[in-house]
């Protein structure tokens, strides 16, 4: 087994422009939804990281044609909504919940049975919150007695539709709704306690598939069929996040980050930020596929901590890494809470990142929904990301304000999302190499 770690110098500031990759969330939808469309569906800007790449063989494994990803560019010869094959093998997906999780619901109302498995960190996240309202639907999913993968999909053609209230945010649970609605009789209804990421409901309008949002109710008919079409994804604010929290707490630092996704929906960390006394400016602001984009100007700040307010957790799930090193280099005390969530993500993102600011010598203490952090000047050190893609680029970008030398292991599942980040990250001046570390 290859591991990769990374090393970095202390200091430094971040100077440039630079497009981060494709919108990774965007970019499964884009090929889940293209694979079902009828007809041709042309796709720029798509993410090649390994989580799409999952979701794009179990597709090529269900006898979709998809052309090979060529600088973000993709075709799909769409089969309709009842064109897939039952795939010959499991699928694999990787280290992907968004894969696994929507694909269920997909995978549910089909005429053929499906297996669907993950790496170690995948087989622990659970799969109840989509196994238990799917089946309400009819939908017949066997999971291990933990409630996770392998999952074992027994296809019904003759779903029906429900209102279901969903008892955590997640845009994962709700596409998966979503899309076993489209197979359902009647109407699919999907009620959110608080807004989460609507790129389904958007890309489904692109695809001309009328879905209708009234308050904090989703829902559409199913039955109907999606046209192909052409889809421009924006870069990943969520990958952007790393940059603005760099640029931020190193000195004499301005960035441009181009062609960034702002949906209100994914751009909390923009506000929080601010809060937190960051400069950061969105230009140009514009519209690409149905999704807001602009460019992001990011220049040094002096941060001060906050109560980061709750509302701003689901639209900012995923830079929660990124924010507490923003936090532990601010001045004062950082508090986060309404973030249980974070607990099972990709890694515990509590835990691995409470031990790696302790390892830094950062006064953090976790609680069971969020963390408390007072900022201070972080040592340097070697912090164990767990191969979490977003734990390992953020403690990189902690070396800008660094007092020493870090090291951080097990790496590889930056590809995951951010493939390039090192060549990246070095060419705004991050002092970043990576080693291979054979096991
Ligand atoms: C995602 C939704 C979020 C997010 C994940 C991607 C999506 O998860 O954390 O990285 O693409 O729908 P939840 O919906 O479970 O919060």
């Amino acid at each position: 087994m290859t591991s990769i770690n990374f090393h970095l110098q202390p200091g430094g500031s971040l100077k440039g422009r630079c497009r981060v990759p494709g919108d990774k969330s965007i970019s499964h939808r884009a090929i889940m939804l293209g694979s079902i469309a009828e007809g041709l569906t042309r796709v720029k800007g798509l993410l090649e990281g390994d989580d799409n790449i999952a979701t794009l063989n179990a597709f090529r494994s269900m006898g979709v044609e998809i052309s090979a990803p060529r600088n973000g560019e993709l075709r799909i010869n769409g089969r309709g909504f009842h064109g897939l094959k039952g795939p010959e093998e499991s699928m694999d997906l990787g280290n992907s919940g968004t894969s696994m999780r929507i694909l269920c619901g997909l995978l549910a109302g089909q005429e053929f049975d499906s297996c669907l498995v993950g790496d170690a960190s995948l087989s622990r996240r659970p799969m109840g919150r989509v196994t238990e309202p799917l089946a309400l639907m009819g939908g017949g999913i066997e999971t291990t007695s933990g409630g996770t993968a392998p999952l074992i999909i027994h296809g019904n053609p003759y779903l029906e539709g429900v209102r279901h209230e969903l008892r955590i945010a997640s845009a994962q649970v709700k596409s998966c709704l979503l899309l076993a609605g489209l197979y359902a009789t009647g109407t699919t209804s999907v009620v959110e306690p608080g807004i989460t990421r609507d790129h389904t409901e958007r890309m489904l309008q692109g695809f001309s598939y009328p879905v209708e949002r009234k308050g904090n109710r989703v829902s559409l008919r199913g039955g109907g069929s999606l046209l192909g079409t052409d889809i421009d994804i924006p870069a990943d604010i969520s990958s952007a996040a790393f940059f603005m929290v760099g640029a931020s707490i190193a000195e004499s630092s301005d960035i441009t980050l181009e062609q960034v996704g702002v949906n209100p929906t994914r751009a909390g960390v923009i506000d929080i930020l601010n809060l937190m006394g960051a400069r950061i400016e969105t230009e140009n602001l514009r519209q690409a596929g149905g999704e807001p984009v602009a460019d992001i100007r990011v220049r040094s700040a002096f941060l001060k901590g906050i109560r980061i307010p709750e509302q701003y957790v689901p639209v900012a799930i995923d830079e929660f890494p990124a924010i507490f090193i923003a936090a532990a280099c601010a001045e004062g005390e950082t508090v986060l809470t309404g973030a249980r969530e974070l607990r099972v993500k990709e890694s515990d993102r509590i835990q691995v990142m409470l031990d790696g600011l302790l390892e830094l010598g950062v006064d953090a203490v976790a609680t069971d929904d969020g963390m408390v952090i007072h900022g201070g000047p972080p040592g340097g050190g070697t912090i164990d990301s767990r191969g979490d893609h977003r734990v390992a680029m953020a403690f990189a970008m902690v070396a800008l304000r660094a007092r020493g030398e870090i090291k951080i292991t097990d790496c590889k599942n930056v590809d995951t999302s951010f493939p390039g980040f090192q060549e990246m990250a070095r060419s705004l001046g991050l002092q970043i190499t990576a080693e291979v570390d054979e096991q």
